[in-house]
């Protein structure tokens, strides 16, 4: 990063400078309109936050030890530093103007998030493996939907996984308050990324969309497969893409997979519900896991 953050920031807040006023009445999928919602809810709905000035909890020795034991903090790191890069990478590419700000402000956001990271294994003292060098080969466009759907995934389990540990008391209060910002962040990055989606579809010639739902595919496959793949390496002491089984495994024993579930649906519910009710919500993993939900009961003391 060249500018300084808050000079990023300031430059990217808010939607002054844009032309495009905020769009009254039904608004359809697609249209300039819908473009200018989901940008705009995005742009207006940044939280200035200075990552610098975050004052760390003191933590007792139990707390800071199950913090610093969490097997997830190289993985955090590298995923924020990769997908600041991704969704940079990007914006570059878009000509939109008011498009190309609101992707501008989400890349902004992720290398905020790592920064907010890094200062918390500094503040508690966690050691890091060394960071890989992060680089966009290729399609900035597949770049992108790849941090889309991949947030789209760890988000989800994320937003239940957060509250879980604000519930059992596992995270203090005081770091719980501290991360709310960058867990809201994501809820707002997977709500422009699925509308960016939904509008983007529409938006091409009939002939290429074939083509983008076969990419669409193909980015779901690999995170699968990178998900599948990684944890395979997890006994080699590589830590582990897939956040929510090494999360809840962290989170102690009493976690149950039915209880998990339904806080993560309701917890995405109740994150989404502060936006716009005309832009559409994250879809797919929601639904998937209210259909394993199905499959899997409660114990009895939850009954
Ligand atoms: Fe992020
Ligand atoms: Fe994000």
């Amino acid at each position: 990063m060249s500018a300084s953050p808050s000079a990023v920031s300031d430059s990217l807040a808010g939607s002054s400078g844009t032309q495009e006023p905020f769009p009254e009445g039904p608004v359809r999928l697609g249209s300039d309109a819908h473009k200018t919602l989901f940008c705009r809810t995005l742009l207006d709905t940044f939280d200035p936050y200075k990552p610098a000035v975050i004052d760390w909890p003191k933590l007792d020795s139990q707390a800071r030890d199950r913090l610093v034991s969490l097997p997830i903090w190289d993985i955090a790191v590298q995923t924020e530093g990769r997908a600041r890069l991704n969704v940079a990478a990007y914006a570059a590419a878009t000509t939109d103007p008011l498009l190309r700000k609101a992707i501008e402000l989400n890349a902004f956001e992720e290398g905020r998030h790592k920064v907010v990271l890094a200062n918390l294994v500094t503040a508690y003292g966690i050691a890091l493996a060394p960071e890989p060098q992060y680089v966009v080969r290729g399609d900035p466009e597949w770049a992108f939907m790849v941090t889309g759907y991949s947030e789209c995934i760890d988000s989800f389990f994320a937003f239940g996984l957060f509250e879980s540990a604000k519930r059992s008391g596992f995270f203090p209060e005081a770091l719980v308050d501290t991360f709310e910002p960058v867990i809201q962040e994501e809820a707002r990055h997977i709500l422009f990324f699925v509308n960016w989606a939904a509008w983007y579809r529409r938006t091409m010639p009939l002939w290429r969309r074939p083509l983008f739902e076969l990419k669409v595919l193909a980015v779901w496959l690999f995170l699968i497969w990178e998900r599948i793949g990684i944890a395979r390496d997890v006994g080699n002491g590589v830590q582990d893409n897939n956040f929510t089984v090494t999360g809840a495994k962290s989170l102690g024993a009493d976690i149950n997979v039915a209880e998990l579930i339904d806080i993560c649906l309701a917890e995405n519910k109740r994150r989404m519900s502060r936006y716009d009710q005309r832009l559409v919500r994250p879809f797919a993993i929601p639904a998937l896991a209210g259909l394993a939900r199905r499959c899997v009961r409660k114990p009895k003391r939850y009954a």
